[in-house]
């Protein structure tokens, strides 16, 4: 059966629709994966086994499941703005079950009292808010003595440098002279299937990067719209090339959101003035890098840690 039309269109409700866990590691290599699993799990090693703990733009939930993978006992409670909703999406949600889990939620507007949680952290998330409203209301909800960790864009991570890449294939296939304005031009008899498959021909002709995760899955999709076409389902190929292109706009906004959100030095010093014009002493903001040898380390973001006075 063929994907239904996304009921939303918040690129990041729609991300989290689904069984995964991460939005943001570096590369697919296990490696990596494990590497910022030992940043959150160190950091579940610094508080107190019981500490209740607020995790901020959470989306699916890692950073809750690698605290208690470190820490059973942390009563987490774990935010965000998109409507997420883990345990349904996720086949094997496993400790996060004991997560308070609650969607709808802007950072900068916390529903919590001044001063109720032992710990914040969030792992590319917080950076994602207004800086000024987000770092007041985080630092307002921490206790006196509280820990903040948090994980934040880089500008030059191996993280933000290939979202960029990805974002302008989609520009390229969504654009006025792309593939899918030609698509839907040929499903409404404007243009013959010969123009159609020289936008197609012309994107792969181009010079600029081709994967086979956005490239190739459109191509596919292309492919099976034509076959609708040339079976005489119009109705049914109008309606794969709109969750097609749906689909792609909600990935092009999702990746415009993460480019808007990496920080440079500066941006990421300036957080740290307003963390510390809040009350929270910011002890530590490195950049973070992970990779066992010189030529395999990557850098994944900036880590912050910080005290609430
Ligand atoms: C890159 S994802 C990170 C999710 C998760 N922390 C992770 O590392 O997989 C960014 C998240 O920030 C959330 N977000 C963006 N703006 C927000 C806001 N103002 N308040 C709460 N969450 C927000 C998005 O919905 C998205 O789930």
């Amino acid at each position: 059966m063929n994907e239904p039309l996304p009921e939303t269109n918040d690129p990041w409700t729609l991300y989290w629709q689904a069984d995964r866990l991460d939005s943001c590691i570096a590369s697919a290599s296990p490696g990596d994966a494990a590497a910022i699993a030992a940043f959150w799990q160190s950091f579940a090693g610094r508080i107190n086994d019981t500490a209740s703990v607020l995790d901020l733009a959470t989306g699916n939930g890692t950073v809750p499941k690698c605290l208690l993978q470190a820490s059973a006992a942390l009563e987490i409670t774990a935010v965000d703005k998109a409507a997420i909703d883990p345990m349904t999406y996720l086949q094997d949600g496993g400790e996060l079950g004991q997560v308070n889990f609650i969607g709808n939620v802007d950072i900068c507007a916390l529903p919590f009292a001044a001063a109720s949680f032992d710990a914040v952290t969030s792992q590319f998330g917080l950076e994602y808010a207004p800086l000024e409203a987000a770092t007041r209301s985080a630092a307002a909800v921490l206790k006196p003595g509280g820990s903040m960790q948090l994980l934040l864009h880089h500008s030059d991570s191996e993280i933000v440098k290939p979202a960029a890449a990805r974002r302008d294939e989609i520009r390229r296939l969504l654009a006025t002279d792309g593939i899918i304005h030609a698509l839907i031009a040929y499903i409404n008899n404007r243009i013959p299937l010969e123009q159609l498959e020289t936008a197609g021909q012309g994107h792969l002709a181009s010079a600029h990067a081709k994967t086979a995760a956005v490239s190739g899955q459109i191509f596919d999709g292309v492919n099976q719209v034509i076959l609708g076409m040339q079976e005489g389902d119009r109705q049914e190929a109008e309606l794969l090339a709109t969750v097609m292109v749906a689909r792609l706009s909600a990935e092009q906004a999702r990746l415009e959101q993460l480019l808007d959100a990496a920080l440079t030095e500066q941006q990421a010093t300036k957080i740290r003035g307003m963390l510390q014009g809040s009350g929270v002493d910011v002890e530590r903001l490195d950049p973070l890098l992970i990779g066992e040898t010189p030529d395999s380390r990557a850098l994944i973001g900036w880590q912050l840690s910080g005290t609430k006075r």
